[in-house]
């Protein structure tokens, strides 16, 4: 194994409000596992990286956005493999140094291919796919986010790692790959909130979906989906919105409880438990929050906001 995934510690954090409700809190803080293969990225690339291995391919070819974790953590896994790595960005007005985040993927050995929006909107087409294959046989290709099979089983892994046996386990979801890896792993007694940061996103259609092109039977995925509650009222906006409320909360974690959010994905699925444990008047439980990383990106957003953390 290139990372050690027993680098992300469970950290464990005491909130008054939930104290108060006997609820004791853990967080898997997968943010520790590397600074740029951080959070959930290492978990769906390990094994994409195997399998780019086992094919005797050169690199790995990828797709992302100009602020994409994924990019980075892939040219940089890459990297630490002695892979070669491509990465397709969307926007062909965007150049290496038009953020922080491109630099460091070409610093890191990445090449960057920049195409149009709507060039971008082929990477899921079988035929684009195709004639991307062709054009570079040496490469693996792993589709935006790490979102594939291998990344999902990744992700499965996570609970195994974890001594207690929570009751309710929180995570963020974008495309819900973490989120369907865990459910695999969940044990019928636990319950698992998956807080979606898109406005108008179900997590539980979209861990179906999922589960469905991985050839589960119906019965078994509904079985599965009991144990799961897509929350989705703390999306803030859509993707990548967020307000002062949220900023509050993120900087109080950072100071008071000493751990680092992000506003993209952490900070809102944080911002759900809190406020479910009251909706739903929880009390007497273990919760385990699953830190995905994201900090990368946090740093420049409060840096924006000129807010003095991390
Ligand atoms: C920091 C962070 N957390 C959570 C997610 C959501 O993961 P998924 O797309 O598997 O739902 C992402 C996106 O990959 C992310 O970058």
């Amino acid at each position: 194994m290139l990372l050690c995934t027993q680098q992300s510690i469970t950290q464990e954090v005491q909130i008054q409000e939930l104290t108060d409700r006997n609820i004791r809190l853990l967080v898997k803080r997968d943010d520790l596992i590397h600074t740029e293969v951080s959070g959930n990225k290492w978990r769906k690339l390990k094994y994409n990286l195997d399998q780019c291995t086992s094919l005797k391919k050169e690199g790995v070819l990828t797709f992302g956005g100009a602020f994409s974790n994924h990019l980075l953590a892939t040219a940089s896994a890459c990297h630490l493999a002695g892979l070669k790595s491509i990465g397709f960005v969307r926007g062909e007005e965007l150049n290496v140094n038009s953020n922080e985040t491109l630099l460091k993927c070409a610093e890191l050995g990445m090449k960057l291919v920049f195409v149009s929006r709507d060039e971008y909107l082929l990477k899921e087409e079988k035929e684009y796919l195709e004639e991307l294959q062709l054009k570079f046989p040496g490469f693996y290709m792993v589709p935006e986010g790490g979102s594939n099979y291998l990344g999902m089983i990744g992700c499965q892994e996570i609970l195994s790692e974890i001594q207690e046996t929570p009751d309710i386990i929180v995570v963020a979801a974008g495309t819900s790959t973490t989120a369907s890896g865990i459910c695999l792993s969940l044990d019928e007694n636990q319950k698992l909130w998956v807080v979606p940061v898109l406005k108008s996103y179900s997590a539980t259609e979209n861990i179906r979906a999922i589960l469905s092109r991985t050839a589960f039977e119906t019965e078994m995925i509904d079985d599965y989906l009991e144990r799961v509650t897509s929350l989705e009222e703390y999306h803030f906006g859509g993707y990548a919105k967020y307000d002062i409320t949220l900023l509050n909360l993120i900087e109080e974690c950072f100071f008071k409880y000493d751990l680092p959010l992000d506003p993209i994905y952490t900070g809102k699925a944080f911002y759900g438990l809190l406020n479910e444990v009251k909706k739903q008047d929880v009390k007497d439980k273990t919760i385990l929050f699953i830190h995905t990383g994201g900090l990368w990106g946090a740093k420049k957003i409060f840096q924006k906001e000129k807010r003095a953390i991390f």
